[in-house]
């Protein structure tokens, strides 16, 4: 596949879910400050790269686009949400996502709690309305579950109570770490990276569920480990987020438990996993070149 040829259809699954997006919240009124919040933040950029993986991989297992928006949204839904809070000054205390003010510097601390809080209700209200069999559900409960104490906020949870600056212990050894870590990655991350394979598999074709979480969770952890490794080598202007936080922040992060040298080689080993998971499946030629586009 040729740079341009990738280049193109990820910009057209870009295209046609920011379609969707917009044809979802013009229904959302624009008359209140929380809708102009929760807008902001959803419609700030990023890469949408959990609603591109999520409608390339149900390509690849012959589901149709339609029956997999709904959940692609919910998805991008929650991950924005988790952002806003994330960037709270209780948590990481960031000034700038997506290029632009993070929610609360733009809108103050309080709109931004409540249009994080309202954007995962949003995924919920309305993925419920199209809901009609039973794969639908199971999918449902799936990402509510990936979404709570188990997943993503379990994670960032730990994650706080990790900081150096908090209650890292002294006399953790370095396979304390390692085990830690794993565990923090696999809940903040690796939850929402794992979503869009398996959610396509059960929506799609659930013969393929076991392949999606063996994607989903290697491309997680190469995932975070590559967004620790930008955080110390890009700029604002390449992230559209502030650098050098995670080491100031006292951070556990795979770049210090393993050092940057180590990190690289751990992608680059996991994206090779990745590389020959996906090689078991036709036409997965895209998700492929996403995969080492994505964690370079
Ligand atoms: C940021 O996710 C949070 C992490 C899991 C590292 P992304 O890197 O996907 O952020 P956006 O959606 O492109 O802004
Ligand atoms: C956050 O991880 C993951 C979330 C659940 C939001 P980070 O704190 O490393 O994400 P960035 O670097 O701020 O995007
Ligand atoms: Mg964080
Ligand atoms: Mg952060
Ligand atoms: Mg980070």
């Amino acid at each position: 596949m040729t740079n341009k040829a990738f280049e193109d259809k990820y910009s057209d699954y870009l295209a046609e879910f920011i379609s969707y997006a917009k044809s979802v919240f013009q229904n959302v009124t624009t008359d209140s400050r929380l809708a102009e919040a929760m807008k902001y933040s959803f419609f700030a950029g990023g890469k949408r790269i959990r609603p591109v993986l999520m409608l390339a991989f149900n390509e690849v297992l012959s589901g149709k686009i339609e029956n997999i928006m709904p959940f692609a949204f919910a998805l991008e839904c929650i991950h924005t949400y988790s952002l806003i809070h994330d960037d709270l000054p209780a948590l990481d205390n960031d000034l700038l996502r997506r290029g632009k003010p993070s929610c609360h510097a733009a809108f103050g601390e309080a709109t931004a709690i409540l249009a994080g809080d309202a954007l995962l209700n949003f995924a919920f209200e309305h993925t419920l309305k199209s809901v009609k069999d039973e794969r639908q559900i199971k999918a449902l409960s799936y990402l509510a579950e990936c979404s709570g104490y188990s997943g993503m906020l379990g994670g960032q949870m730990e994650d706080i109570e990790n900081e150096k600056s908090k209650g890292l212990k002294a006399d953790y050894t370095d396979g304390d770490k390692e085990t830690l870590l794993n565990s923090i990655y696999e809940k903040k991350t690796g939850k929402f990276l794992t979503a869009p394979f398996k959610i396509a598999a059960i929506i799609s074709d659930d013969s393929k569920i076991e392949l999606a979480e063996k994607i989903g969770s290697l491309f997680g952890r190469a995932f975070q480990y590559a967004d620790d490794l930008k955080d110390i080598y890009l700029t604002p202007e390449q992230t559209g987020k502030s650098a050098g936080k995670d080491e100031a922040e006292g951070k556990l992060t795979s770049v210090a438990v393993y050092g940057a040298d180590k990190v690289k080689r751990l992608v680059s080993e996991y994206e090779n996993q990745i590389e020959n998971l996906l090689k078991s499946l036709d036409n997965s030629e895209f998700l492929r070149v996403l995969t080492k586009s994505v964690l370079k």
